[in-house]
C-alpha cells in the first residue's frame, strides 16, 4: 500500500497502482506474463476490434538484447533488473471493415492499464516508458504497416531501491495528481482556455 489518499472511495488497486523502477533481477514466470496479458485482453475497445499487439521478451534469451538496445541510456540503467520487456503497439483499422479506427492507441492504452493493474495485484514491477527509438522497434521487431508502436514495459520482481542510481533513488515513490477540477468540466471545454 502506498500513502495516497483520495477524496472519494476510489478502488484501492487504483488508487495504489504506482510505477516502481526498482527490480530484484529475479525472473517471472510465462504463466505469469500471459496472467497480465489476459488481463489486457479483457480491456474495452472500439467495436470490440481489440487492437493491441504486443512483442515481449524474457531477459535470459537471445531477442532480449534487441528490445533492451531500443531503450535509451537512462531507462536501460534501472530496466537491465526486469524479467520481461514488452513493446506494445497497435493495429490502426479495423477488423471488420478496414476502415481505420480513431481509437487503436485509445483501446491499446486500456489494455495496457488492464496489464498494469493487474501486475500491481501480483506484486509485480509494471513500467511504461516512451523512452526508446521507436522507428528502430518497428524495423527490428518487424511490424508490419498499418501498426502503431505505442509504448515499452518493463516487468520484474520488486527490488531494493538502494540498488538503482542514486537520483532515482530519490524518485522511488507513488506520484500525486491534479484535482479533478482541473481536468473535468460539466458542460463544455470553455475553461480551459482561461488557463
Ligand atoms: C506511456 C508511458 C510512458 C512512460 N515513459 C517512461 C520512461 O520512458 N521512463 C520512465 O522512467 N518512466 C516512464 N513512464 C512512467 C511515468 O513517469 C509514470 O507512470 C508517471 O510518473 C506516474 O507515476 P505512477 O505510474 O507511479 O503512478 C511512462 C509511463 C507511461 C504510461
Amino acid at each position: 500500500m502506498s500513502n495516497r489518499e483520495s477524496n472519494h472511495d476510489v478502488n484501492k488497486l487504483i488508487l495504489h497502482r504506482w510505477s516502481p523502477r526498482a527490480m530484484s533481477g529475479e525472473v517471472i514466470t510465462k504463466d505469469e506474463l500471459m496472467t497480465l496479458f489476459d488481463a489486457a485482453r479483457w480491456a474495452q475497445s472500439s467495436y470490440n476490434n481489440q487492437p493491441w499487439r504486443f512483442a515481449y521478451a524474457f531477459r535470459e534469451t537471445p531477442v532480449w538484447a534487441t528490445f533492451f538496445n531500443l531503450l535509451v541510456p537512462f531507462n536501460q540503467d534501472w530496466c537491465k533488473n526486469a524479467a520481461v520487456l514488452i513493446v506494445a503497439s497497435s493495429k490502426k483499422d479495423f477488423d471488420f471493415n478496414g476502415k481505420p479506427s480513431r481509437t487503436h492507441s485509445f483501446d491499446a492504452g486500456a489494455a495496457l492499464q488492464n496489464l498494469a493493474l493487474q501486475g500491481y495485484e501480483m506484486n509485480l514491477v509494471i513500467h511504461g516508458m516512451e523512452g526508446f527509438d521507436y522507428d528502430k522497434a518497428k524495423q527490428e521487431l518487424l511490424l508490419p504497416d498499418g501498426y502503431a508502436i505505442e509504448a515499452m514495459f518493463a516487468v520484474g520482481k520488486p527490488g531494493d531501491k538502494y540498488g538503482l542510481p542514486k537520483e532515482l533513488q530519490e524518485r522511488e515513490e507513488p506520484s500525486w495528481r491534479n484535482e479533478i477540477a482541473t481536468f473535468a468540466f460539466e458542460g463544455g471545454f470553455a475553461e480551459l482556455a482561461k488557463k
